[in-house]
């Protein structure tokens, strides 16, 4: 297939633009490189840079069997300060994105929506069927978009997918996370194994939690690749399908550092502070729909693995 790959310069998309390409793919990505890094995208795929809004229309013009949309402003705590980033960024964006495929007749989208479109869950493991409740902007602007989707399909038969992904870590090879401001858990305690950065922060011990840290459902980057592979065999015209993808267990911020610790053989100094804005106690998916529908079968789910492969990228870019 002619694939378009949004944000493709950026860690998830440039990980599943690798892998599209290695299954066959004709892939072109397209990334305004706001976040994102050139040397990200996969020598193999063509490469545009420009803002989606001025550019989506005119590229899907060329004709694409279909489109996986990675392209986002994705930081909870910023998207509370910076409101208007993440609906412009996004929600702007992301319709123009869907008009341009609406003009073009583009038959596919496969969408990376976030757990965070559930908020604090009412119970865990989290399923699609949950109530959508979003504690921060960022939440919120994902779940217009799967909004927007959902009424675009049916008007316009496009076979649409949203991940709703929970905490995507990892890495492939020399695609691996690297932001400019790293605000995530597993890279900033890496950042201190490596000695650049003194010590991490556990943001709140009070939680309603075993040890009193926020748990979290920690997904392997390539697992998830693998899922878009699947959802792209599995849109359906006219339907916009929704499916969480974590491994169903949860982690805390405790049980995190501490397997950071075992991987690095580092001792890794942590410090409590306050909470963080917008975040929910616990996250845990219930990938079952996944599973059965799309057949999606994760094959790197023991945190360790997941960091050994984190810590190994990272040690690769000293
Ligand atoms: N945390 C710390 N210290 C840090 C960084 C994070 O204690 O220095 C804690 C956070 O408070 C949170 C957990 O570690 O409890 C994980 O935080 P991340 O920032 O790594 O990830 P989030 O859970 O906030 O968010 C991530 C993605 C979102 C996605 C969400 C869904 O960034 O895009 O997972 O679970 F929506």
């Amino acid at each position: 297939m002619k694939l378009l790959v949004t944000g493709g310069a950026g860690y998830v998309g440039s990980v599943n633009a690798a892998r599209l390409a290695e299954a066959g793919h004709e892939v072109v990505v397209v990334d305004d490189l706001s976040t994102g890094h050139a040397d990200a995208v996969p020598s193999e795929c063509r490469f545009v840079e420009g803002d989606l809004t001025e550019v989506a229309p005119g590229l899907l013009a060329e004709g694409f069997d279909g489109v996986l949309h990675f392209a986002a402003k994705s930081l909870v705590g910023e998207s509370m300060t910076e409101p208007a980033k993440y609906w412009h960024g996004n929600v702007n964006a992301s319709v123009a994105l869907l008009d341009a495929m609406v003009a073009a007749g583009t038959p596919r989208l496969v969408f990376s929506s976030t757990a965070a479109t559930y908020g604090e869950p009412e119970q865990v493991p989290i399923k699609e069927t949950a109530r959508t409740s979003p504690t921060n902007t960022y939440g919120y602007t994902k779940l217009a978009i799967d909004y927007a989707i959902t009424t675009y399909a049916q008007a316009h038969n496009i076979a649409a997918v949203s991940l709703r992904y929970f905490n995507v870590a990892g890495a492939y090879g020399r695609f691996g996370e690297r932001h400019a401001v790293e605000t995530h858990l597993i890279p900033i305690i890496l950042q201190v194994a490596t000695g650049d950065r003194e010590q991490v922060q556990i943001f709140g011990e009070d939680w309603p939690t075993e040890d009193g840290t926020c748990v979290r459902d920690y997904i392997h980057v390539v697992d998830l690749a693998d899922a878009h592979l699947l959802a792209l065999q599995h849109a359906m015209p006219g339907t916009h399908g929704i499916y969480n993808l974590g491994s169903g267990a949860g982690f805390s911020v405790r049980q995190v550092i501490d397997t950071c610790r075992d991987v690095t053989g580092h001792p890794i100094p942590a410090a409590v502070a306050p909470r963080r804005a917008g975040d929910p106690a616990v996250l845990v998916a219930s990938s079952e729909k996944a599973r059965t529908e799309l057949g999606w079968q994760p094959k790197r789910e023991k945190l360790a693995d997941i960091v050994g492969d984190a810590w190994t990228f990272t040690q690769s870019r000293r």
